[in-house]
Protein backbone atom coordinates (compact mmCIF):
# COMPACT_ATOMS: atom_id res chain seq x y z
CA UNK A 1 0.00 0.00 0.00
CA UNK A 2 1.62 3.58 -1.07
CA UNK A 3 1.94 5.46 2.09
CA UNK A 4 0.33 9.43 2.71
CA UNK A 5 3.59 10.98 2.10
CA UNK A 6 4.34 9.09 -0.73
CA UNK A 7 0.54 9.78 -2.26
CA UNK A 8 0.88 13.43 -1.16
CA UNK A 9 3.87 13.60 -3.02
CA UNK A 10 2.82 12.06 -6.34
CA UNK A 11 -0.61 14.53 -5.94
CA UNK A 12 1.94 17.25 -6.08
CA UNK A 13 3.57 16.22 -9.13
CA UNK A 14 0.77 15.94 -10.99
CA UNK A 15 -0.94 18.66 -10.06
CA UNK A 16 2.22 20.84 -10.97
CA UNK A 17 1.16 20.97 -14.53
CA UNK A 18 -2.88 19.91 -13.57
CA UNK A 19 -5.67 21.74 -12.01
CA UNK A 20 -7.28 18.74 -10.03
CA UNK A 21 -8.24 19.26 -6.79
CA UNK A 22 -8.07 15.57 -5.02
CA UNK A 23 -7.23 15.16 -1.09
CA UNK A 24 -4.61 12.19 -0.65
CA UNK A 25 -6.99 11.45 1.97
CA UNK A 26 -9.61 10.35 -0.44
CA UNK A 27 -6.89 8.02 -2.52
CA UNK A 28 -6.17 6.75 0.43
CA UNK A 29 -9.98 5.76 1.26
CA UNK A 30 -9.95 4.64 -2.03
CA UNK A 31 -7.16 2.40 -1.84
CA UNK A 32 -8.47 0.92 1.82
CA UNK A 33 -11.88 0.10 -0.06
CA UNK A 34 -10.34 -1.94 -2.70
CA UNK A 35 -8.02 -3.85 -0.53
CA UNK A 36 -10.73 -4.39 1.91
CA UNK A 37 -13.39 -5.34 -1.06
CA UNK A 38 -15.68 -2.97 0.75
CA UNK A 39 -18.24 -1.89 -2.65
CA UNK A 40 -19.67 0.34 -0.57
CA UNK A 41 -16.66 3.07 0.80
CA UNK A 42 -15.52 2.43 -2.62
CA UNK A 43 -18.47 3.91 -4.02
CA UNK A 44 -18.80 6.36 -1.42
CA UNK A 45 -15.02 7.46 -1.96
CA UNK A 46 -15.76 8.01 -6.04
CA UNK A 47 -18.43 10.08 -5.13
CA UNK A 48 -16.71 12.24 -2.61
CA UNK A 49 -13.92 12.98 -5.51
CA UNK A 50 -16.21 13.54 -8.09
CA UNK A 51 -19.00 15.87 -5.85
CA UNK A 52 -17.18 16.67 -3.00
CA UNK A 53 -20.07 15.30 -1.00
CA UNK A 54 -21.04 11.63 0.30
CA UNK A 55 -23.82 10.00 -1.21
CA UNK A 56 -27.01 8.61 0.67
CA UNK A 57 -25.67 5.05 0.82
CA UNK A 58 -28.59 3.68 2.87
CA UNK A 59 -30.45 2.03 0.02
CA UNK A 60 -27.26 1.04 -1.30
CA UNK A 61 -26.00 -0.93 1.87
CA UNK A 62 -28.96 -1.98 2.30
CA UNK A 63 -29.19 -4.35 -0.96
CA UNK A 64 -25.47 -5.47 -0.33
CA UNK A 65 -26.50 -6.84 3.48
CA UNK A 66 -29.25 -8.70 1.80
CA UNK A 67 -26.89 -10.08 -0.94
CA UNK A 68 -24.09 -11.12 1.80
CA UNK A 69 -26.67 -12.93 3.56
CA UNK A 70 -28.36 -14.30 1.01
CA UNK A 71 -25.65 -14.82 -2.02
CA UNK A 72 -27.95 -16.65 -3.98
CA UNK A 73 -30.68 -13.57 -4.81
CA UNK A 74 -27.59 -11.94 -5.67
CA UNK A 75 -28.83 -11.82 -9.41
CA UNK A 76 -32.24 -11.40 -8.61
CA UNK A 77 -31.53 -8.73 -6.35
CA UNK A 78 -29.53 -6.92 -8.76
CA UNK A 79 -31.60 -7.16 -11.91
CA UNK A 80 -34.69 -5.80 -10.04
CA UNK A 81 -32.49 -2.61 -10.14
CA UNK A 82 -31.20 -3.18 -13.63
CA UNK A 83 -31.30 -0.16 -16.26
CA UNK A 84 -34.38 -1.94 -17.82
CA UNK A 85 -36.37 -2.14 -14.51
CA UNK A 86 -35.58 1.16 -14.34
CA UNK A 87 -36.20 2.84 -17.55
CA UNK A 88 -39.75 1.10 -17.32
CA UNK A 89 -40.53 2.07 -14.02
CA UNK A 90 -40.04 5.28 -14.82
CA UNK A 91 -41.86 5.28 -17.90
CA UNK A 92 -44.59 3.96 -16.49
CA UNK A 93 -44.56 6.57 -13.24
CA UNK A 94 -44.37 9.49 -15.31
CA UNK A 95 -47.23 8.32 -17.63
CA UNK A 96 -49.21 8.37 -14.24
CA UNK A 97 -47.65 11.97 -13.58
CA UNK A 98 -48.84 13.56 -17.30
CA UNK A 99 -52.47 11.84 -16.76
CA UNK A 100 -52.15 13.88 -13.48
CA UNK A 101 -52.82 10.59 -11.62
CA UNK A 102 -50.50 11.11 -8.69
CA UNK A 103 -51.50 13.43 -6.04
CA UNK A 104 -51.23 13.08 -2.08
CA UNK A 105 -54.86 11.78 -1.76
CA UNK A 106 -53.43 9.19 -4.13
CA UNK A 107 -53.93 5.23 -3.00
CA UNK A 108 -52.23 3.01 -4.52
CA UNK A 109 -51.88 -1.25 -5.14
CA UNK A 110 -49.04 -2.52 -6.87
CA UNK A 111 -49.19 -6.20 -7.99
CA UNK A 112 -46.49 -8.29 -8.72
CA UNK A 113 -44.40 -5.77 -6.41
CA UNK A 114 -41.76 -8.51 -6.10
CA UNK A 115 -39.31 -6.52 -4.02
CA UNK A 116 -40.79 -3.40 -4.89
CA UNK A 117 -37.16 -2.50 -5.66
CA UNK A 118 -37.88 0.31 -8.49
CA UNK A 119 -41.05 1.42 -8.34
CA UNK A 120 -41.38 1.93 -4.45
CA UNK A 121 -38.39 4.53 -4.57
CA UNK A 122 -40.15 6.68 -7.49
CA UNK A 123 -43.66 6.52 -6.11
CA UNK A 124 -43.67 6.71 -2.14
CA UNK A 125 -43.47 10.48 -2.00
CA UNK A 126 -45.61 11.06 -4.80
CA UNK A 127 -48.76 9.27 -3.31
CA UNK A 128 -50.88 8.99 -0.33
CA UNK A 129 -50.38 4.92 0.61
CA UNK A 130 -49.20 1.91 -1.45
CA UNK A 131 -50.32 -1.57 -0.70
CA UNK A 132 -47.47 -3.88 -2.13
CA UNK A 133 -49.03 -7.72 -3.16
CA UNK A 134 -46.71 -10.27 -4.17
CA UNK A 135 -47.51 -14.27 -3.58
CA UNK A 136 -43.90 -14.34 -2.39
CA UNK A 137 -43.46 -14.12 1.00
CA UNK A 138 -40.16 -14.04 0.71
CA UNK A 139 -40.05 -10.85 -1.61
CA UNK A 140 -42.30 -9.51 0.65
CA UNK A 141 -40.20 -9.63 3.61
CA UNK A 142 -37.29 -8.47 1.72
CA UNK A 143 -39.01 -5.35 0.27
CA UNK A 144 -40.99 -4.53 4.23
CA UNK A 145 -38.25 -5.19 6.59
CA UNK A 146 -34.69 -4.98 4.73
CA UNK A 147 -35.43 -2.60 1.62
CA UNK A 148 -37.77 -0.25 2.80
CA UNK A 149 -38.81 -0.22 6.49
CA UNK A 150 -38.75 3.29 6.97
CA UNK A 151 -41.59 4.22 3.92
CA UNK A 152 -44.36 4.38 6.17
CA UNK A 153 -46.98 4.52 3.99
CA UNK A 154 -45.85 1.31 2.29
CA UNK A 155 -48.17 -1.97 3.54
CA UNK A 156 -46.67 -5.22 2.38
CA UNK A 157 -49.37 -8.04 1.61
CA UNK A 158 -48.17 -11.21 0.97
CA UNK A 159 -51.13 -12.79 -1.32
CA UNK A 160 -52.00 -14.39 -4.40
CA UNK A 161 -53.78 -11.56 -6.16
CA UNK A 162 -56.75 -13.66 -7.40
CA UNK A 163 -56.93 -15.38 -3.69
CA UNK A 164 -59.55 -13.16 -1.86
CA UNK A 165 -61.34 -9.73 -2.94
CA UNK A 166 -59.62 -7.08 -0.39
CA UNK A 167 -61.56 -3.99 1.53
CA UNK A 168 -59.06 -1.78 0.09
CA UNK A 169 -59.63 -2.43 -3.41
CA UNK A 170 -62.66 -0.32 -2.97
CA UNK A 171 -60.43 2.78 -2.02
CA UNK A 172 -58.02 1.84 -4.47
CA UNK A 173 -57.12 4.87 -7.16
CA UNK A 174 -54.36 2.46 -9.59
CA UNK A 175 -53.85 -0.68 -9.56
CA UNK A 176 -50.40 -1.36 -10.90
CA UNK A 177 -49.32 -4.21 -12.16
CA UNK A 178 -45.18 -4.79 -13.76
CA UNK A 179 -46.04 -8.55 -13.59
CA UNK A 180 -48.72 -9.33 -15.66
CA UNK A 181 -46.66 -12.09 -17.78
CA UNK A 182 -46.57 -13.69 -14.64
CA UNK A 183 -50.32 -14.72 -14.71
CA UNK A 184 -53.63 -14.68 -15.48
CA UNK A 185 -54.72 -12.02 -17.89
CA UNK A 186 -56.08 -8.98 -15.72
CA UNK A 187 -59.61 -9.13 -17.47
CA UNK A 188 -59.87 -12.56 -15.35
CA UNK A 189 -59.33 -10.98 -12.08
CA UNK A 190 -61.91 -12.51 -9.71
CA UNK A 191 -62.60 -15.59 -7.69
CA UNK A 192 -61.39 -18.93 -9.27
CA UNK A 193 -64.67 -21.10 -10.79
CA UNK A 194 -65.48 -24.07 -12.82
CA UNK A 195 -63.04 -25.33 -15.56
CA UNK A 196 -64.95 -25.11 -17.89
CA UNK A 197 -64.72 -22.00 -20.14
CA UNK A 198 -61.18 -21.79 -20.70
CA UNK A 199 -59.16 -24.79 -21.22
CA UNK A 200 -55.14 -24.98 -21.86
CA UNK A 201 -52.47 -22.55 -22.67
CA UNK A 202 -48.80 -23.16 -23.88
CA UNK A 203 -46.47 -21.90 -21.18
CA UNK A 204 -42.70 -20.51 -21.52
CA UNK A 205 -41.66 -24.48 -20.99
CA UNK A 206 -43.43 -25.26 -24.29
CA UNK A 207 -46.03 -27.35 -22.38
CA UNK A 208 -49.64 -27.22 -22.48
CA UNK A 209 -51.22 -25.97 -19.34
CA UNK A 210 -54.61 -25.70 -17.33
CA UNK A 211 -55.66 -22.30 -16.96
CA UNK A 212 -58.05 -22.27 -13.99
CA UNK A 213 -61.39 -20.23 -14.83
CA UNK A 214 -62.27 -17.06 -13.34
CA UNK A 215 -65.95 -17.41 -13.01
CA UNK A 216 -66.83 -13.53 -11.98
CA UNK A 217 -64.52 -10.73 -12.50
CA UNK A 218 -64.19 -8.19 -9.22
CA UNK A 219 -63.48 -5.41 -11.60
CA UNK A 220 -67.29 -3.98 -11.17
CA UNK A 221 -66.26 -3.36 -7.36
CA UNK A 222 -63.78 -1.24 -8.05
CA UNK A 223 -64.18 2.55 -7.73
CA UNK A 224 -65.37 3.75 -11.02
CA UNK A 225 -62.83 6.15 -10.98
CA UNK A 226 -59.98 3.99 -10.51
CA UNK A 227 -57.37 3.92 -13.53
CA UNK A 228 -54.16 1.10 -13.81
CA UNK A 229 -50.69 1.01 -14.93
CA UNK A 230 -49.75 -2.35 -16.47
CA UNK A 231 -46.87 -4.12 -18.22
CA UNK A 232 -46.38 -6.90 -19.98
CA UNK A 233 -43.46 -8.35 -22.62
CA UNK A 234 -42.74 -10.70 -25.14
CA UNK A 235 -39.72 -12.54 -23.24
CA UNK A 236 -41.53 -16.14 -23.55
CA UNK A 237 -38.16 -17.65 -23.03
CA UNK A 238 -38.11 -16.06 -19.45
CA UNK A 239 -38.79 -18.74 -16.42
CA UNK A 240 -42.08 -18.17 -14.63
CA UNK A 241 -43.25 -15.99 -17.96
CA UNK A 242 -46.72 -18.14 -18.96
CA UNK A 243 -48.79 -15.25 -20.12
CA UNK A 244 -46.24 -13.04 -22.58
CA UNK A 245 -47.99 -11.49 -25.57
CA UNK A 246 -46.78 -10.82 -28.71
CA UNK A 247 -47.58 -7.21 -29.35
CA UNK A 248 -50.04 -4.24 -27.83
CA UNK A 249 -53.07 -5.39 -29.19
CA UNK A 250 -53.19 -8.64 -27.49
CA UNK A 251 -52.07 -7.16 -24.22
CA UNK A 252 -54.69 -4.53 -25.06
CA UNK A 253 -57.20 -7.83 -25.38
CA UNK A 254 -56.35 -8.80 -21.61
CA UNK A 255 -58.03 -5.41 -19.92
CA UNK A 256 -61.24 -5.48 -18.68
CA UNK A 257 -63.44 -5.31 -20.72
CA UNK A 258 -64.66 -1.59 -19.54
CA UNK A 259 -60.84 -0.32 -19.60
CA UNK A 260 -59.96 2.79 -21.65
CA UNK A 261 -56.70 2.96 -22.55
CA UNK A 262 -55.21 6.82 -22.27
CA UNK A 263 -51.65 5.65 -22.77
CA UNK A 264 -49.80 2.86 -24.23
CA UNK A 265 -46.16 2.94 -24.89
CA UNK A 266 -43.22 0.22 -26.24
CA UNK A 267 -40.21 0.05 -24.66
CA UNK A 268 -37.44 -2.21 -26.15
CA UNK A 269 -34.52 -3.83 -24.69
CA UNK A 270 -31.91 -6.18 -25.66
CA UNK A 271 -34.38 -9.28 -24.12
CA UNK A 272 -37.38 -7.78 -26.08
CA UNK A 273 -40.27 -5.48 -25.92
CA UNK A 274 -42.29 -4.43 -22.38
CA UNK A 275 -45.85 -3.09 -23.19
CA UNK A 276 -46.80 -0.29 -21.03
CA UNK A 277 -50.79 0.71 -20.86
CA UNK A 278 -52.44 3.03 -18.44
CA UNK A 279 -55.90 3.92 -18.43
CA UNK A 280 -59.23 4.19 -16.96
CA UNK A 281 -61.03 0.90 -15.93
C1 LIG B 1 -40.11 -11.92 -10.91
S1 LIG B 1 -41.19 -10.58 -10.71
C2 LIG B 1 -40.90 -9.78 -12.21
C3 LIG B 1 -41.63 -8.57 -12.32
C4 LIG B 1 -41.66 -7.80 -13.60
N1 LIG B 1 -41.06 -8.45 -14.73
C5 LIG B 1 -41.06 -6.45 -13.36
O1 LIG B 1 -40.20 -6.07 -14.08
O2 LIG B 1 -41.46 -5.80 -12.41
C6 LIG B 1 -42.83 -11.26 -10.84
C7 LIG B 1 -43.52 -11.26 -9.52
O3 LIG B 1 -44.90 -11.60 -9.70
C8 LIG B 1 -45.29 -12.34 -8.56
N2 LIG B 1 -46.56 -13.05 -8.84
C9 LIG B 1 -46.81 -13.97 -9.80
N3 LIG B 1 -48.09 -14.40 -9.73
C10 LIG B 1 -48.68 -13.73 -8.71
C11 LIG B 1 -49.99 -13.73 -8.15
N4 LIG B 1 -50.95 -14.52 -8.62
N5 LIG B 1 -50.25 -12.91 -7.10
C12 LIG B 1 -49.27 -12.11 -6.61
N6 LIG B 1 -48.00 -12.05 -7.10
C13 LIG B 1 -47.71 -12.85 -8.14
C14 LIG B 1 -44.10 -13.24 -8.30
O4 LIG B 1 -44.09 -13.76 -7.00
C15 LIG B 1 -42.94 -12.28 -8.57
O5 LIG B 1 -42.48 -11.64 -7.40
Amino acid sequence: MLSKEKIDNLLNILNLNNDYDIDSKNIIELLTAVKNEDDSALLQTLFKIKYNEYPDTSLFEKALTIIKHEPELEHDILDSFSNNQVWAKTKLVNGLDKLNLLNKDTEVVIWGCWYGSVIIPLLHDKVKKIIAVDIDDHAIEIGKNRLFKEYDNVEWISEDIFGEYKEFYGHTDIFINTSCEHMLPMKWWGPEGPRSKHNYFKAWDGKNHEWPVYKKAWWKKVKPSAHFAFTSNNMFDIEGHINCVNNIQEFMNQLPPSAEVLHEDNLKDERGTRYLLIGKI
